[in-house]
C-alpha cells in the first residue's frame, strides 16, 4: 500500500484539481486492500505485481449517490474478508473505484479506463440500469467480465457473454408487484407514473402494466417525468382525475420522495407502489411521512433472521455504521462471486474468468442464493416491504 506525505497529498490535490476534465471520471481514490482508502494518483496506474485488481464503477455523487456509496462499502467488505483469509491465488486483491456521477456517459468512460489503463480482471457495477447498459457495451467489447450487483433491466446481460448480474430481473419484479396489488391489496384500478429517462423505469412500467392487466386489473393512465424533475404536480393532477386506488411509481428514491410529498399536498391519499429503485435511507428523509403505507418490491430485507444475513449486517455496521441496504448486500455478493470466479479460473484471462463466473451455482449470497442461468441471470425471490415509521418493513417473500 502506498503511503503519501501530507505535502505530496496537497500537491496532488492541486495537480488533480488543475487536470480534472469535466468529461473524465474522477478516481474515487480507493485502491483498497482492506485498509483506509488512499488517493490513486491519476487513475490508470497499473496494479502492483502482487495484487489482483478489480474495477468498480459507481454513482458516488450525483442524483443517486446512495447507490454508489452502498456499492462501494459492500464491495470493500467482501475484498477485506478475502484478503484477511489469505487473498486469491496467493495474491492480495485491490479495487479501483471510479465515480460516474450518476450518468451513463461517465459510466462508459470509466469502464473504458478500467479496461484500457488499469487492466482490471473484473468490473463491478453499476446500480442504475441505464449506467450498466453503457458500461456493458465497453466491457463486452474489451472481453472483461462485468457483474452488475443490482441492475434489473433484462437488456443489461443481453449485451453479451461477459456480462453477469447477481439480482433478479424486471420481468419478475414487475410481476411481483402486479400480483401483490391484485391478490393481496385487491386493487382493480391503478395509475402509473414513470421516469422516461430511465431504462429501468420504462421496463418495469411495461411489465407491471402487462401483468396487472392480464390479472384482470386496469391501468387507468400512465404519466411520465424525467429524472431530476422537481415538480410533478401536473402529472399528479392528471392522475388524480382518474381516481386510482394506488399509483405505481417505478422510479429512483430521489424523485419518489418528492413525488410522495406532492401527491399528499394535492390530496392524493392512495398508497404509492414501487420497486427496488426506492431503496435508500434518503427516501425517508425526502418523503417524511408522505410514504407511510406505501409498498415496494426489493431484493432483501435487513429484518431477515437468517444467520448469514445477521453476520453480514453486524460486520457492515461495525465497519460503516447504519444498516446495509439491498444494494450493499448485492454489491457484497457480486464481489464475492467475482472473487470466487478468479479463484476458480484456470488463468487470469478474461475468457477464463468469464467461464468460471458462468459456472456460479448455489452460491450463498446474503441477498439470496445465486445460480446463474445460461443468460447469466440468477433466479431469486423478491420481498415486499411496507413503509412506516421512517423505514421499510418486511411484509412477505415472493418466490419465482
Ligand atoms: N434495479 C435498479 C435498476 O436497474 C437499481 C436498483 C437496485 C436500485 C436495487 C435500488 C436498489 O436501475
Amino acid at each position: 500500500m502506498r503511503r503519501f506525505t501530507p505535502l505530496f497529498l496537497a500537491v496532488f490535490a492541486l495537480f488533480s484539481a488543475a487536470c480534472e476534465k469535466k468529461s473524465q471520471p474522477t478516481p474515487a481514490g480507493t485502491d483498497s486492500q482492506g485498509q483506509a482508502a488512499q488517493p490513486a494518483p491519476t487513475g490508470g496506474t497499473p496494479p502492483a505485481a502482487d495484487t489482483l485488481l478489480l474495477g468498480e464503477v459507481s454513482s458516488l455523487t450525483g442524483s443517486q449517490a446512495t447507490f454508489g456509496v452502498s456499492t462501494q462499502r459492500g464491495v470493500e467488505l467482501a475484498v477485506k474478508e478475502a484478503n484477511a483469509a489469505g487473498g486469491v491465488k496467493g495474491k492480495k486483491l485491490a479495487v479501483r473505484v471510479y465515480d460516474n456521477q450518476s450518468k451513463p456517459e461517465e459510466a462508459a468512460q470509466a469502464t473504458t479506463r478500467l479496461v484500457t489503463q488499469d487492466k482490471v480482471l473484473v468490473i463491478l457495477g453499476d446500480v442504475a440500469s441505464s449506467n450498466s447498459l453503457a458500461m456493458a457495451e465497453k466491457a463486452q467489447a474489451a472481453g472483461v467480465p462485468m457483474i452488475t450487483p443490482a441492475s434489473t433491466n433484462p437488456s443489461v446481460t443481453e449485451k453479451g457473454d461477459y456480462i453477469f448480474r447477481v439480482c433478479f430481473i424486471d420481468p419478475f419484479q414487475g410481476f411481483v408487484m402486479a400480483k401483490f396489488a391484485r391478490e393481496n391489496l385487491k386493487l382493480d384500478q391503478v395509475a402509473v407514473l414513470q421516469d422516461n429517462k430511465s431504462a429501468y423505469s420504462i421496463g418495469l412500467k411495461e411489465v407491471f402494466t402487462q401483468k396487472f392487466s392480464e390479472m384482470g386489473g386496469k391501468v387507468l393512465t400512465t404519466e411520465s417525468y424525467s429524472q431530476g424533475d422537481t415538480d410533478f404536480r401536473a402529472q399528479l393532477t392528471a392522475i388524480k382525475k382518474t381516481k386510482p386506488q394506488a399509483i405505481y411509481v417505478p422510479g429512483y428514491y430521489n424523485d419518489v420522495g418528492l413525488v410522495a410529498r406532492q401527491a399528499r399536498e394535492l390530496g392524493l391519499s392512495v398508497p404509492l407502489l414501487g420497486g427496488d429503485g426506492w431503496d435508500s435511507e434518503k427516501l425517508f428523509e425526502l418523503a417524511g411521512d408522505a410514504l407511510d403505507g406505501a409498498y415496494f418490491s426489493n431484493h432483501y430485507s435487513p429484518q431477515n433472521p437468517d444467520e448469514r444475513v445477521k453476520k453480514f449486517i453486524a460486520d457492515y455496521t461495525a465497519a460503516y455504521g447504519g444498516t446495509p441496504d439491498a444494494i450493499a448486500a448485492l454489491a457484497y455478493d457480486s464481489a464475492r462471486v467475482a472473487i470466487a470466479g478468479i479463484e476458480k479460473s484456470k488463468d487470469l484471462t478474461g475468457a477464463s474468468i468469464r467461464d468460471a463466473i458462468a459456472q456460479t451455482k448455489d452460491f450463498p449470497g446474503v441477498a439470496g442464493t445465486i445460480t446463474l442461468d445460461e443468460k447469466r441471470n440468477p433466479v431469486k425471490s423478491a420481498v415486499i416491504l411496507k413503509v412506516g415509521e421512517g423505514k421499510a418493513n418486511f411484509v412477505t417473500t415472493v418466490k419465482p
